[in-house]
């Protein structure tokens, strides 16, 4: 296959696209598709300041890169999960990369903050995943709105979307497909939030870090089970395989013509937020979901501590 651009042996072939590229016309099709998406998305312009959550993945490295590259305002923002043998790896490869380009990084930790993510894992009886997921959007929003940043930008993928639009689908979840989209503009507390590679799939944003020489973290985390959106991202990696396009087509789909249902049906039913009595951060109750959980983890951490002093007191004795 020739490359599209300059017709020199292309490297990358996307069918989805009818189209290949070689090693150095890929990234000029990457950032066409950024482009694309920012523009007609109305994400975000050359005067806004934009906090990028990095993890060490390629998706958001590679998003960080080229948003600097397209010449906008970015800092980014990790967050240290304190999970051992695993958050340490993540953050210096973040620390590296934003190093290495000459980016401005905030680094947050969650140890220091009071909740390191093992002890939700310890002391919470519920899937450590989704309230390690909720914490970081918390801490996403709230450090973007204390900075004054306009908006935050994710690496989330067309495949990410669309496996949660997918999943979201089965179950008919009209709060979260009312909320589902590349853009989610600001409201009362929430900074905006914004996904640029909601145009690209992973096998294109991976290619792209390769052939940008960008190290990423690429270990999973060793307490996902692999479960949440496996199953579906297979499924749409065979679908896609059979009829390139349809990824994007049942993405963009309901952009255009299914989400404005579900968003007139929320605006019935949605609640009357207030600053979190703790934190300031929106909720529709007197302290947040997440001012919560860490109570909760402390209560819990307390009397396990004083249990086990008892116990060795005993044995003492
Ligand atoms: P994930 O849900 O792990 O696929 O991550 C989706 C996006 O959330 C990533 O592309 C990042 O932009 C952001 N993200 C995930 N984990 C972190 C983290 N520990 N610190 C900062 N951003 C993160
Ligand atoms: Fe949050 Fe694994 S990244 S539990
Ligand atoms: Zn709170």
């Amino acid at each position: 296959m020739k490359c599209q651009r300059c017709k020199k042996l292309a490297c990358v072939a996307l069918p989805s696209h009818h189209a290949g590229f070689c090693k150095d016309c890929y990234p000029l099709f990457f950032t066409r598709q950024v482009e694309t998406a920012i523009r007609r998305e109305k994400m975000f312009t050359h005067d806004d300041r934009i906090l990028v959550a990095l993890s060490g993945g390629k998706d958001s490295l590679a998003l960080m890169l080229e948003l600097k590259l397209q010449g906008y305002d970015v800092t980014g923002l990790h967050i240290d999960l304190g999970i051992p043998n695993s958050s340490e790896g993540a953050r210096s490869k973040v620390e590296k990369f934003c190093d290495a380009h000459d980016l401005k990084l905030d680094v947050f930790e969650m140890e220091k903050w009071g909740l390191p993510i093992p002890d939700v894992k310890q002391y919470i009886d519920r899937p450590v995943c989704s309230i390690c997921g909720k914490m970081k959007r918390h801490h996403f929003n709230r450090i973007a709105r204390e900075g004054g940043y306009d908006a935050v930008a994710t690496g989330h993928n067309l495949d990410d979307e669309v496996a949660r639009l997918f999943a979201n689908t089965l179950r008919w979840d009209t709060a979260y497909l009312s909320d589902q989209g590349p853009t989610l503009p600001a409201a009362e507390g929430f900074v905006r939030k914004v996904k640029p590679l909601f145009r690209l799939s992973e096998f294109e944003t991976a290619n792209y870090s390769f052939l940008k020489g960008i190290d990423i973290h690429s270990a999973p985390c060793p307490y996902s089970t692999g479960a949440s959106f496996t199953n579906h991202k297979e499924l749409w990696g065979e679908l896609e395989f059979r009829s390139p396009g349809q990824k994007f087509q049942f993405y963009n789909g309901f952009m255009q013509r299914g989400k404005a249902a579900f968003a007139n049906l929320e605006k019935e039913t949605g609640a009357t937020l207030h600053p979190c009595d703790t934190c300031g951060s929106p909720t529709s109750v007197g302290t947040c979901s997440v001012c919560r959980i860490k109570a909760s983890v402390a209560v819990k951490k307390a009397e396990w501590l004083s249990e086990s002093e008892y116990e060795a007191a005993r044995a003492r004795a």
